[in-house]
């Protein structure tokens, strides 16, 4: 039991902790954004769409009854006009003396133009008793518009007296225009003021305006002033357009042929009717055309907007973290510094070369870590450099946190619009060390083989060159001892004289080649001066007196000259040679010039190279230049003291 249910309770565990997994790794995993993100923009984009035709519809709706409600109000104004139309009518006739057609056209007239109703009549109400006064008085009997007359006799008649602007008869009987006739007949309405329901009149649709008023005295001074108002004159007047407005009285249209059917309308009371204004919805304008498309369209547009710019700033975070990387692991010393002569950051090869904590660089000026001997030339190049220029390869000593001494190499670029200089910098004190080892090791053996040439120099002078000449002199004496004469002897002694004069000559020849001794007795100038005159060729000496140099700097200088005029001799078909010596107090420049075949190359012998490795040995530098056909020219620069700590700005 217990084993089952405790493997049943490890079963549930284990579901859960699959589903809580599950759903962790969908939120995470890369394939969920893939897909969710899409999703979401195209339900943003449906769901915009929709909301955003739906308020375009509610706003033309909200529009098309504002526009009714506006269109009321100016019938509404519109109607007032044509009832004070006939109430000013009516109250003009009021206090006429002479009732007649002509006065009553003529007052018509004078108030039409405001208004622009021209059609009006003055109606009586005659009875069956009366209708033959009434006929004498106007001179025509009463009829059936538009002219017919009337078949049987009627208790009322309602003939219209005097007619201006339309085409009816004087006498003409209202009673058989129904619309009128209810109106006329009810005289509490007429006395509010009346339209009529709509009729026809001579063919003309429409309404009328009737006002109960007098007209001069007598018979028939009482009576009705009606106005026709023409179906369109309302639109008409108010430039309302029949295709999208529709005008109703009492429910029936009055004018308006709507294009589609209405969708917003407003009903008024008015001359004691009811009255509707309806109107269709506008069209829709481009900007509410095109709006549920820019609902569709912002959704992805904003994505990709997001996208772009996150990519950029996902690029461009990768880029600096790479930066970072690499400002950490390089091996070398990074920096930025101000131009104010702080550092701003170092990477962790600047405290571990340095010795010190990256806060306490910061903290003090650059040159407090600078060795004091080197702070004047650092400045000065920070100096150049801050003017804009590169600086490269620059060395300097730095003091470290305990106190030893490290070389630095430099090399810097200056952004002077931001303040900042951008350095790296490898330590070469071990580079520094090593080359200056080599170069005082090359020095010794340089200076060690001068000294043994030098020796085995005067061992000849002094050794074989002595007995040789010690020979010579005996052999002198004893060819003199023989006097006149002849014999084998005398020729021995004569064959060893020579001899022995050659063998002396050979042995100080030897010993010229191994050390110039006149270099030793007399200086440079005496000896450039002796291989001059030995050449096989023409050679110039343009020097200036000076007193004796150090030997290993006279050395050199001789025996650059020599292998140069060796050379002009051998291989350059040269017609002269010309030497300079400059000296100033720190070097000595020597130039060695012939006007040969040119084309030297160090590497097809032994000569030039051994020179270039003598020279380096005393930090001097030898330049070959020998184009072909313009000669040659060797250079030697040698110093007159070793190489300091100002030299190795290189
Ligand atoms: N003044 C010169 N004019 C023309 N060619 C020259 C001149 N000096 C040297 N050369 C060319 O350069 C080569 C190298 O000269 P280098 O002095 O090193 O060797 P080398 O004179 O041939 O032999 P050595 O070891 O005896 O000096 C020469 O072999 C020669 O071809
Ligand atoms: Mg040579």
């Amino acid at each position: 039991m217990t084993t089952a249910s405790g493997v049943e309770l490890g079963a549930k565990r284990l579901i859960l902790t699959n589903v809580a997994a599950a759903r962790h790794g969908l939120l995470r995993s890369p394939g969920f954004a893939r897909w969710a993100v899409p999703l979401l923009v195209v339900l943003l984009s449906l769901a915009g769409f929709v909301v955003t035709t739906r308020a375009v519809s509610d706003e033309r709706r909200n529009a098309a009854q504002r526009r009714a409600a506006a269109q009321s109000l100016e019938v509404q104004g519109q109607l007032d006009r044509a009832r004070a139309f006939a109430i000013g009518l009516g109250n003009a006739l009021e206090g006429e003396r002479v009732a007649n057609g002509r006065r009553f056209a003529a007052l018509e007239g004078s108030a039409t133009t405001t208004v622009g109703l021209t059609a009006a009549m003055w109606v009586e109400r005659v009875t069956h008793r009366t209708r033959s006064d009434y006929e004498r008085r106007i001179g025509a009997p009463i009829t059936k518009s538009p002219g017919a007359s009337i078949a049987g006799p009627a208790a009322t008649y309602l003939p219209a007296t005097f007619v201006t602007g339309v085409a009816v008869r004087p006498g003409a009987d209202m009673a058989l225009v129904p619309a009128l006739a209810a109106t006329l007949r009810d005289p509490t309405s007429v006395f509010a003021g009346t339209a009529s329901a709509v009729a026809s009149l001579a063919g003309q649709r429409g309404f009328f305006v009737v006002q109960g008023a007098r007209f001069g005295h007598g018979a028939g001074s009482q009576g009705f002033l009606v106005v026709f108002v023409p179906a369109n004159w309302l639109s008409v007047s108010q430039n309302l357009d029949p295709h999208r407005t529709a005008i109703s009285l009492d429910g029936r249209p009055l004018n308006g042929a709507l294009a589609s059917a209405p969708v917003a309308g407003r009903s008024f009371e008015s001359l004691t009717r009811r009255w509707r204004v309806d109107v269709i919805r506008e069209p829709r304008t481009a900007l509410q055309a095109t709006l549920p498309w820019l609902a569709v369209a912002w959704p992805p547009a904003t994505a990709l907007l997001v996208y772009l710019l996150g990519r950029g700033m996902l690029r461009r975070r990768r880029a600096e973290r790479q930066v970072d990387d690499i400002f950490d692991l390089s091996p070398d010393l990074l920096c930025v510094a101000g131009l104010d002569g702080y550092f701003k950051r170092v990477n962790p090869a600047f405290e571990q070369t340095l010795g010190y904590e990256a806060g306490e660089l910061l903290a003090r000026p650059m040159l407090d870590f600078v060795h004091p001997d080197d702070r004047q030339r650092t400045a000065e190049r920070v100096g150049e450099t801050t003017e804009g220029q590169h600086s490269s390869e620059f060395e300097n000593r730095y003091i470290r946190a305990d106190g030893a001494v490290r070389w630095l190499r430099w090399n810097t670029r200056t952004m002077p619009e931001k303040g900042l200089m951008y350095a790296a910098a490898r330590d070469v004190t071990e580079n520094r060390t090593l080359t200056e080892e080599l170069a005082a090791s090359r020095g010794r053996i340089v200076a060690t083989a001068d000294e043994a040439r030098r020796r085995i120099e005067r061992d000849l002078h002094d050794g074989a060159q002595a007995r040789l000449v010690s020979t010579v002199l005996a052999l002198k004496l004893a060819r003199n001892e023989l006097g006149d004469a002849t014999g084998p002897v005398v020729e021995l002694v004569q064959e060893a004289l020579t001899n022995a004069e050659r063998g002396i000559d050979e042995v100080r020849e030897l010993a010229r080649g191994i050390h110039p001794r006149i270099l030793s007795a007399g200086g440079l100038g005496p000896a450039l001066q002796t291989l001059a005159r030995r050449a096989p060729l023409p050679v110039t000496i343009e020097m200036e007196r000076h007193g004796r140099l150090p030997e290993n700097v006279e050395v050199t200088a001789y025996y650059v000259v020599s292998e140069a005029l060796a050379n002009a001799a051998k291989h350059a078909h040269a017609s002269a040679v010309r030497i300079t010596v400059d000296l100033d107090d720190r070097r000595i420049v020597l130039t060695v010039r012939d006007d040969g075949v040119g084309g030297a190359d160090p590497s097809l012998g032994s000569g030039l190279i051994g020179l270039h490795d003598r020279i380096a040995a005393v930090g001097g530098v030898l330049a070959v230049e020998s184009g072909p056909g313009v000669g040659t020219s060797l250079t030697a620069q040698i110093p007159l003291a070793p190489p300091t700590a100002a030299d190795a700005d290189v």
